[in-house]
């Protein structure tokens, strides 16, 4: 499932039958502290490691029903505008976190959280070199908002399988959109 400003949800009020709340250190409670099982599986892998190597990890995140998109969505719009709102909020029914395949990384401590200077913190870090091996890729890589339709976002990331993550990083494919031959989505049609 790719899902960008071309190839929203289907159905729009789309809810994942299999969301769980994975085992690992929690930013946020309720709705947003769940993952379809795949991606949950995933994460409890990615997370362990992550910890292993002295990095923390929080899921900041997670599912995002399409009610909260809206609200979510609402909230850019109103403190910045829609032309800014929608390089960095997905409208509700075009979100990767209605999917339950998507979450967010915080790192504990959330001065830089979804903020650019967390692309330098260590969890962002360690997920950029580290995160395929587990499924996931970085979804909004930095200077790629022609293709994904957003911002750089190093704390977004999307579960696609060890496989699928691994052979993008090998051949050095920035973004979903190009691994799958997709037409690039930078705005609403
Ligand atoms: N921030 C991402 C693009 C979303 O709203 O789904
Ligand atoms: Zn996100």
């Amino acid at each position: 499932m790719v899902v960008n400003k071309h190839r929203p949800l289907s159905p729009a009020a789309f809810i994942p039958p299999d969301l769980v709340q994975p085992a690992v250190r929690l930013a946020v409670s309720g709705e947003a502290a769940l993952l379809n099982s795949t991606t949950a599986a995933a994460a409890e892998r990615m997370f362990a490691a992550a910890a292993t190597a002295g990095v923390v990890m929080t899921l900041a995140s997670g599912y995002r029903s399409f009610v909260t998109q809206t609200s979510t969505y609402n909230g850019y719009v109103a403190t910045r505008g829609q032309a800014e709102a929608d390089t960095a909020s997905a409208r509700p029914g075009f979100s990767e976190h209605q999917t339950g395949w998507s979450f967010d990384i915080g790192d504990g401590g959330g001065a830089c959280s979804f903020q650019p200077c967390f692309a330098e913190q260590p969890a962002a870090v360690w997920a950029k070199a580290n995160a395929h091996r587990f499924g996931f890729i970085v979804r909004y890589p930095w200077m790629y908002h022609e293709t994904t339709g957003y911002y750089y976002e190093s704390w977004h990331l999307r579960f696609i399988g060890v496989e699928a993550a691994g052979d993008m990083a090998a051949r050095g494919v920035p973004t979903l959109e190009e691994y799958f031959g997709l037409e690039s989505a930078p705005a609403y049609l």
